[in-house]
């Protein structure tokens, strides 16, 4: 019996004395933190000059950084070794940045460090080789808020790559070379609200791979390689406000191709293929304001393609194939058009003086917007040599009116000119219209005219001009209209036109 509690008593005296021992230790530990000689390295303080990792905090004393730059150099560093958990010396790092200095030196995402910085809210990697972001790469933290992974080589996103972040808002995987998009690689992010994806070869998006993004903002897709865009592609993103889709490779749009997108309000696809636009391509975007579709191939917009866009008051279609546009296009939009911020933009196509484009002489008369009517009064069309000898042809009535008219508006167009530096903004935009307007081809320019400078009278129609076809020669007033009417530079070439008109007559 005795000798039984003998043993005991032995047992629970080592077991003491372990534990005193061990709490001593702590202590010590603790108390040689304090004096700054951790048994962790103080990454905002690496002495060793061969460290791999290098970092730099706007404090040096342990326990009090919360912005670190760390630089990792030639050699790498291996996702276990033991350095990443000196980052312990540092608990307070909200804001992170990795720079890889050399080709290999990261090719992972450092989730040591994430899983050990509670406080955490902004990661930033770049210039890393990570060809491949796993799934709960981040560590389901639940402080991380903007993840950016911009030029890292990223090929690949797994499922569940981003998942379980839930303050997480914005994410960019921007310059990378992620060719496809699956499903379910953004996985409980309740709050994410800005995507960047722009500037990867993604080619394939799987139908419902943003299905779990409800309250995402702003989806930048920018030049990827994008061949088609179907409805499926955005499911889910009912909260979506602002699409960009420029520089990719489309072709055309397809009925309803955004028609999940009820609450979009900018659509950016600008400097795509697009040649055909479907009757319902914008079906179901009620909200949309803006619209651009600049440097496409578009030859006709279809009557209908406006009809479901009833707030559009933005509408960018420069740089396209355009011979006309008709005011059916526009009619559920053009009230909106005459609204202050609204915006028309048609210059670079290849419209065609006549009288289908004379709406635009009512719209620039009754807009409140100095964009538009700054954009109508550099609107160009082209009267080509038939048009050019249909115009000339055109009985004018009563030139001396014309005339009149013609130098009023002239007036009013240069008093507006004046007007333009007061514009609150897109100033650039507008400047980017006018060196357009300045590289025009200079061999093309004697056959272009400013729309607005062009009488509505002297548009001619279709109907018009095949029965006006047959007509004689100018008379004197006609001449001297084209002689006053702001083409004075064109009067050379109209001589000469007159000259082959005759010669043409003879022969
Ligand atoms: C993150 O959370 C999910 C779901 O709770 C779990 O399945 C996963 O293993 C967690 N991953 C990490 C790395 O903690
Ligand atoms: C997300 O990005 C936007 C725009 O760059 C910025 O204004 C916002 O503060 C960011 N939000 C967070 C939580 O980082
Ligand atoms: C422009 O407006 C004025 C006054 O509202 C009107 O008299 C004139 O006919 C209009 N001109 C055109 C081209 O619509």
């Amino acid at each position: 019996m005795d000798f039984k509690y003998l043993i005991l008593m032995i047992a629970f005296a080592t077991v003491e004395i372990n534990l005193t021992e061990s709490r001593q230790n702590d202590k010590r530990r603790w108390k040689s933190e304090k004096s700054l000689y951790s048994h962790y390295v103080n990454i905002c303080d690496i002495q060793d000059r061969v460290s791999k990792v290098h970092c730099y905090c706007e404090s040096i004393k342990i326990k009090t950084a919360t912005k670190a730059d760390c630089w990792v150099f030639n050699g790498g560093i291996a996702e276990d070794d033991p350095f990443w958990s000196n980052f312990y010396s540092q608990p307070k790092i909200e804001r992170l940045t990795f720079n890889v200095r050399a080709d290999g030196g990261l090719t992972y995402i450092p989730a040591k460090v994430i899983v050990r910085l509670d406080r955490l809210q902004y990661l930033n990697i770049q210039y890393a080789n990570i060809f491949s972001i796993p799934s709960f790469a981040f560590t389901n933290s639940t402080t991380l808020r903007e993840i950016s992974l911009q030029k890292n080589k990223i090929g690949k996103l797994e499922r569940m790559a981003f998942a379980h972040l839930i303050m997480l808002a914005n994410v960019s995987v921007a310059e990378n070379q992620i060719s496809e998009l699956q499903r379910d690689v953004f996985y409980v992010l309740p709050n994410l609200q800005r995507l960047q994806l722009s500037k990867n070869t993604i080619s394939v998006l799987h139908d419902g791979c943003f299905k779990h993004l409800n309250n995402l903002i702003k989806l930048d897709l920018n030049s990827n390689l994008l061949t088609v865009v179907i409805r499926e592609n955005f499911q889910g993103l009912s909260n979506l406000i602002t699409l960009d889709m420029r520089n990719n490779k489309l072709m055309m749009i397809g009925d309803l191709s955004f028609a999940e997108l009820w609450s979009l309000q900018e659509l950016y696809l600008d400097g795509n293929e697009i040649e055909f636009i479907s009757e319902r391509g914008f079906g179901g975007l009620t909200q949309l304001k803006k619209l651009s579709l600049a440097d496409n191939k578009l030859g006709v917009l279809d009557d209908g393609v406006l009809d479901d866009i009833q707030k559009l008051n933005f509408l960018d279609l420069r740089n396209n194939k355009l011979e006309t546009l008709k005011q059916e296009t526009l009619r559920s939009v053009i009230d909106n058009m005459k609204s202050n911020y609204a915006l028309i933009s048609l210059d670079g196509n290849k419209l065609t003086c006549d009288c289908r484009l004379s709406w635009l002489h009512k719209l620039r008369n009754e807009t409140r917007s100095k964009r538009v009517k700054a954009s109508l009064d550099r609107l160009q069309c082209i009267m080509d040599t038939k048009l050019k000898n249909n115009l000339v042809n055109i009985k004018v009535q009563n030139a001396e009116v014309q005339y009149k008219v013609n130098i009023g508006l002239k007036k009013e167009i240069d008093k507006n000119d004046d007007d333009e530096e007061e514009f609150e903004d897109d100033n650039i935009y507008d400047d980017a219209m006018k060196d357009q307007e300045n590289g025009l081809d200079v061999t093309k320019k004697d056959y272009r005219r400013k729309l607005m400078e062009i009488p509505v009278d002297m548009l001619p129609c279709a109907s018009k001009l095949s029965y006006e076809a047959s007509f004689s020669p100018p008379t004197q007033d006609e001449v001297k209209y084209y002689k006053t009417s702001g083409c004075e530079k064109c009067l050379a070439s109209t001589v000469s036109f007159i000259t082959m008109c005759t010669l043409t007559r003879i022969l």
